[in-house]
């Protein structure tokens, strides 16, 4: 049923969709296919083709889990070297998925949450330890740089009890350095036909190699050490991962399944969460009106109070829509796969057969102006003000994914990049450079690209 779908006009043979595409920057390749082409699209790129969605009413259809359930294809399937059977890279019907959630699921409850708090605010401290010293040599700031330091520290200590230094380091931790390269290639293989890949990228395949050992090898020894000392005491994802027998079946994960738990952990919980943090910096250096409402919040909420409490985060109406506003329109992992259980027609139009799939593009998704509104381009919180939330139609922001298999980092992700912009708005008044343009740099998730901010001290309240 393929060929009721429009597709790009001039189609190479054997290359398929390819004039014009960058193989640095597929996904904003993808959002231009999308303008010209509409909500449902296909692309071919070297005899296969691919469908890609993104209409609000696709969508919604598309988070029906009677009928569609999450697809590993693409780059989370190029991540399966990296990422085997943990859970974001585990098929459906890996039995390894089931026991993981429920094992790691108790470890994002509220209760883990709260305690994860105060680590989260020893590791912002780092971060504004190193901004102060920035401005006080009368340097600008590395945004993406510096929130990858510090949402990696979070993740690793949060989860893990472990210190990666990264604070104290001029370069990046040789695990980023290594996580980059895997993400890179792992995109970079979707440029490329599949049984030439080893041919084609003979050199980034045999670094591919070298990156995977590198993760792994941080990891054994990370767990190793655990392993010795017998457990954190603080009960953290790690001391989960290695001590908790499943209620019911009385199953552990093996080892080799810690690794890629590990890996997937530390991966998944870092990368997103400091672009999303970038975006919105970069936004309320963009908007000053907007930074200053949301630094008034910040005053109002939290006074004077020398740390918030973790209840006083939530608290944050407003630093947390300019959050989500960021994620709308730039959501760091800018795409999901669904796929259909059964035979099925997608919202009434397109029949799918049995496992058959589709790509949801979120940032197009996040701008159809059937949910958006013609203004869907512009920057601006209040579209996430309860009444504005209210009036849209369900499923049409979907940063997180969706359904079963939806991010189980979230409420994580959400209470440390509201925290950390709170502190951050409380401190520092947020300059851009004049000539700054927001360019997109693409490794599977997205990172503003060279983002630098002056800073200025705030001398009150705190
Ligand atoms: C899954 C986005 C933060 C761990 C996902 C998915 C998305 C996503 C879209 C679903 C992917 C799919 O359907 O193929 C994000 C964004 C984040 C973020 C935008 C930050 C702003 C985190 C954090 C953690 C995390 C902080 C861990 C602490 C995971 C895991 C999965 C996942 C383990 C796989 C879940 C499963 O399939 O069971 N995330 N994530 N993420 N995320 Fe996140």
């Amino acid at each position: 049923e393929l060929h009721r779908i429009p597709h790009p006009p001039h189609r190479l043979p054997l290359l398929g969709d390819v004039l014009g595409a960058d193989r640095r920057s597929p996904l904003q390749d993808s959002m231009r296919y999308a303008r010209a082409l509409g909500r449902v699209y296909r692309r071919r790129v070297f005899g296969k083709e691919f469908v890609f969605t993104w209409g609000a009413r696709q969508a919604a259809d598309l988070a029906d889990e009677s009928r569609f359930a999450k697809h590993v294809g693409l780059g989370v399937a190029n991540l399966r070297p990296v990422a085997g059977d943990g859970l974001f890279t585990a098929y459906n019907h890996e039995s390894n998925w089931q026991l993981a959630h429920d094992v790691l699921a108790p470890g994002f409850s509220r209760e883990a949450m709260a305690a994860y708090h105060v680590m989260m605010l020893d590791v912002a401290a780092r971060l504004t330890g190193h901004w102060d010293r920035e401005l006080a040599a009368g340097r600008t700031v590395d945004v993406p740089g510096d929130m990858t330091k510090l949402t990696l520290e979070t993740i690793a200590r949060t989860g893990f009890g472990h210190d990666f230094g990264s604070f104290e380091r001029a370069r990046p931790h040789p695990f980023v350095t290594a996580m980059v390269g895997t993400l890179t290639y792992a995109q970079r293989l979707n440029t490329v036909p599949a049984p030439l890949a080893p041919y084609l990228l003979r050199a980034a395949t045999r670094r591919n190699a070298a990156d995977i050992d590198h993760l792994n090898q941080t990891v054994d020894d990370l767990v190793r050490a655990r392993r010795e000392a017998g457990g954190s005491g603080q009960g953290d994802l790690l001391d989960r991962m290695l001590e908790t027998v499943h209620p019911v079946t009385g199953e552990r994960l093996s080892a080799r399944n810690v690794r890629r738990q590990v890996i997937t952990f530390l991966v998944a919980g870092h990368e997103t969460t400091s672009g999303a943090l970038s975006f919105a910096l970069h936004y309320l250096a963009q908007h000053p009106r907007i930074a200053e409402r949301a630094r008034a919040e910040v005053d109002r909420v939290w006074g004077d109070a020398a740390a918030p409490g973790y209840e006083q985060v939530a608290k944050l109406r407003y630093v947390r829509r300019v959050l989500d506003e960021s994620l709308r329109l730039w959501p760091t992992a800018p795409a999901f796969a669904r796929e259909a259980r059964q035979d099925t027609v997608l919202a009434g139009e397109h029949p799918m057969r049995r496992g058959a799939w589709t790509l949801v593009l979120t940032p197009m998704l996040h701008r159809d102006p059937e949910a958006w509104g013609p203004d869907a381009e512009r920057f601006d919180p209040d579209r996430f003000d309860a009444p504005a939330v209210r009036a849209r139609p369900p499923h049409v922001f979907k940063p997180f994914g969706t359904g079963a298999r939806a991010c189980i980092g979230r409420q994580f992700a959400l209470h440390e990049a509201t925290l950390v912009l709170g502190l951050l708005l409380r401190r520092y008044d947020l300059h851009a450079e004049p000539d700054y343009r927001l360019r997109i740099t693409e490794r599977l998730t997205l990172m503003p690209e060279g983002l630098r901010l002056r800073l200025e001290r705030r001398t009150a309240p705190a």
